[in-house]
């Protein structure tokens, strides 16, 4: 099963599902806010149902959020159209094949994938080069290599039975050491207690 089977039969599952940590999401949400403003171009990888980049929509002058599950997106688009956000436009691609245009955005969002991707550096690299100069990318990230390294066991025949999609094991060290040789300067690191996904704000160089 490939990883748009997975996440279209996840779908309606996933939007039901409450946010893990209420407080942590809603802090994640003010700190990148301190990175918008009514004229920022937003990118995001990996949107999901939209929930984040519908969030930021007012506080943004566009954004462009992409996912690889048609089934996600379609949620998405309900969700926009029941909020009556028109600043948002939800794209199906997979991460690493969009053809992103460069240097458009002044902020860019990748949370909950990167640990999804099997080449996260390319698309590092591929956010890095959408940025503008200066520009910012903001991603919450599982560091399963953080605590969770005998998750390995299980992964492989968990993919195989279709209960989980294919997951990257790295540590919070390796993200900052990845995002940083894409080329960002890292402004901001937050691992909440007990937490799995690593906050980081990192800038393109102006
Ligand atoms: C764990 S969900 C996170 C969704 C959202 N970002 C959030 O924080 O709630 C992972 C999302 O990434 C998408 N995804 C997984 N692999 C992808 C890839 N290679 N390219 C684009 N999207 C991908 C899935 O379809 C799914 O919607």
């Amino acid at each position: 099963m490939n990883s748009a089977s997975f996440w279209d039969r996840s779908a309606a599952k996933y939007a039901k599902a409450p946010i893990p940590n209420e407080q942590v999401y809603e802090q994640k949400l003010v700190k990148t806010r301190e990175y918008l403003n009514p004229h920022s171009k937003v990118l995001e990888l990996g949107c999901g149902t939209g929930t984040t980049a519908l969030n930021h929509a007012p506080y943004a002058n566009h954004i462009d959020a992409w996912d690889i599950s048609p089934k996600m997106l379609e949620i998405a688009r309900r969700k926009q159209v029941q909020q009556h956000i028109s600043n948002v436009s939800f794209h199906c691609g997979e991460a690493n094949s969009i053809a992103l245009p460069e240097q458009e955005y002044d902020l860019a969002m990748a949370h909950s994938v990167l640990h999804l991707i099997e080449d996260k550096e390319a698309n590092l690299r591929a956010m890095y080069a959408s940025l503008k100069p200066g520009g910012v990318l903001v991603s919450s990230t599982a560091c399963l290599g953080n605590k969770m390294n005998w998750l390995k066991l299980i992964a492989k025949p968990m993919k195989w039975l279709g209960f989980w999609p294919s997951v990257y094991f790295f540590t919070s060290t390796q993200l900052e050491a990845a995002i940083t040789r894409a080329g960002f300067t890292i402004e901001y690191s937050w691992l909440p207690p007990k937490a799995i996904a690593h906050f980081f704000i990192a800038r393109k160089p102006h």
